[in-house]
């Protein structure tokens, strides 16, 4: 892997001026990997979180003849729809087509996916006997579609695009695992952490290892980035926060560093820059020293938090991914959704370290035409 010479080339052409035919010339991976090294850029890159999938026809189309873990679980179909997206806006990055619940497969607690029922998986985590049925031994044997697709995926973006690797933060991941899948209120894992911190300690451990695990395979892979989605932090108070969900976060991230600074010590690159990684929490924006001593690259700010206040509140060295309100993709005209994309521009403007997404994942019922206006105000911003 070449984080280094991915940072280094693109410093170089981004800072030999005002842009001119250099820095034009950056890839989408070099702009979007500089981004996350807080290097300049000749224009914020961009990508959308959950970009591959339902708002697309193309997708559309595949999960009529393919049930949604099939396109998960089969290398070609995942490498398909985790390009379809890039084809057809040319985001700066790829992020692998997948789930967060991967996880929770490699540990042995199987999930389904339909229309109709959401989320279902084959049991529920109600008691210490359950969670210690989990086990993470197979996990690199049971999710070894996902090395396979990220295979594919990198070969045929060649290098011009960069590849985010993704897992579930554990508290995220623990509030779907409590409930056996998909809940209009998390309330079971939020009453294992407070009535019984010991056995939801260990279950955040078992997650903690079993994630690391499931990102490494995604490393090895070649994924250039890794984003870390804690989802549901926003459920927990935010005097909660640093025990249930921020110190795993943490723990992860520095097993992470430190198992690909050992990797990289006797590759051809040696031990180089970070590994980029992006944590997103939604709705814990109370929380900066927390979700900073995570050691986080970049922080993903959600659509209620004003972005121009994350950039006045976090150090210059420090990434910022956000954040316009999902709902208008769905909702609004392509010219209200380019004001808006053209308000966090300027908001931004000048801070190394600005990478354009929405606060949360594209709705399914997202306009193509929306966006469409999206990605050009970016791309056509000076
Ligand atoms: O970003 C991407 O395009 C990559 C693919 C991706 C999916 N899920 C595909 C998916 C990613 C990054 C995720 C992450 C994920 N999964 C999160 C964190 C992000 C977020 O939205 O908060 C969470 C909480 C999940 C768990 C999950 N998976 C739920 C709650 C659901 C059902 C409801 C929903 O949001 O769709 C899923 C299923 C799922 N994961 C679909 C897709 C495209 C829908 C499948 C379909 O309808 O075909």
């Amino acid at each position: 892997m070449c984080y280094k010479n991915g940072v280094e080339m693109q410093t170089t052409a981004a800072t030999a001026g005002s842009p001119g035919p250099a820095a034009t010339a950056l890839t989408g991976r070099q702009r979007f990997l500089n981004a996350c090294a807080c290097q300049p850029v000749d224009r914020p890159p961009v990508w959308l979180m959950r970009q591959a999938g339902r708002a697309l026809p193309e997708y559309r189309g595949l999960r009529q003849k393919h049930s949604f873990l099939d396109l998960v679980q089969t290398p070609e179909l995942a490498a398909e729809v985790t390009l379809q997206p890039v084809r057809r806006f040319g985001f700066d990055a790829a992020i692998l087509f997948s789930d967060i619940l991967v996880t929770a497969e490699g540990l042995g607690q199987k999930y389904r996916f339909d229309e109709s029922h959401g989320i279902q998986m084959d049991f529920a985590l109600r008691s210490a006997a359950d969670i210690a049925r989990l086990d993470a031994r197979a996990l690199p044997e049971r999710l070894q579609y996902l090395p396979r697709a990220l295979r594919l995926v990198k070969t045929a973006l060649a290098n011009q695009t960069a590849l985010i690797g993704f897992a579930g933060s554990p508290w995220t991941l623990a509030t779907f695992m409590a409930e056996g899948g998909g809940a209009e209120h998390y309330t079971r894992a939020l009453a294992l952490f407070r009535k019984d911190r010991k056995t939801y300690f260990e279950l955040a451990e078992k997650l903690t290892a079993a994630i690391v695990a499931h990102l490494q395979l995604q490393i090895e892979a070649g994924v250039d980035v890794i984003q870390i989605f804690d989802s549901h932090g926003g459920l927990l108070a935010p005097t909660e926060f640093q025990e249930a969900s921020g110190q795993w976060i943490k723990e992860i991230i520095s097993e992470l560093r430190a198992s690909t600074l050992r990797s990289r010590a006797t590759a051809e690159d040696g031990p180089n820059s970070e590994l980029p990684v992006i944590v997103f929490s939604l709705g814990t924006h109370g929380n900066w020293d927390d979700l900073l001593a995570t050691g986080a690259s970049v922080l993903g700010i959600d659509w209620r938090f004003p972005l121009a206040d994350a950039r006045r509140l976090l150090p210059g060295k420090i990434g910022v991914q956000g954040n316009l309100a999902p709902a208008l993709l769905s909702d609004a005209t392509p010219e209200v959704v380019a004001a808006e994309t053209a308000r966090l521009l300027g908001a931004m403007r000048g801070r190394n370290g600005y990478i354009f997404n929405l606060g949360h994942g594209v709705p399914p019922e997202a306009r193509l035409e929306n966006i469409t206006a999206l990605v050009g105000t970016v791309k056509n911003f000076k």
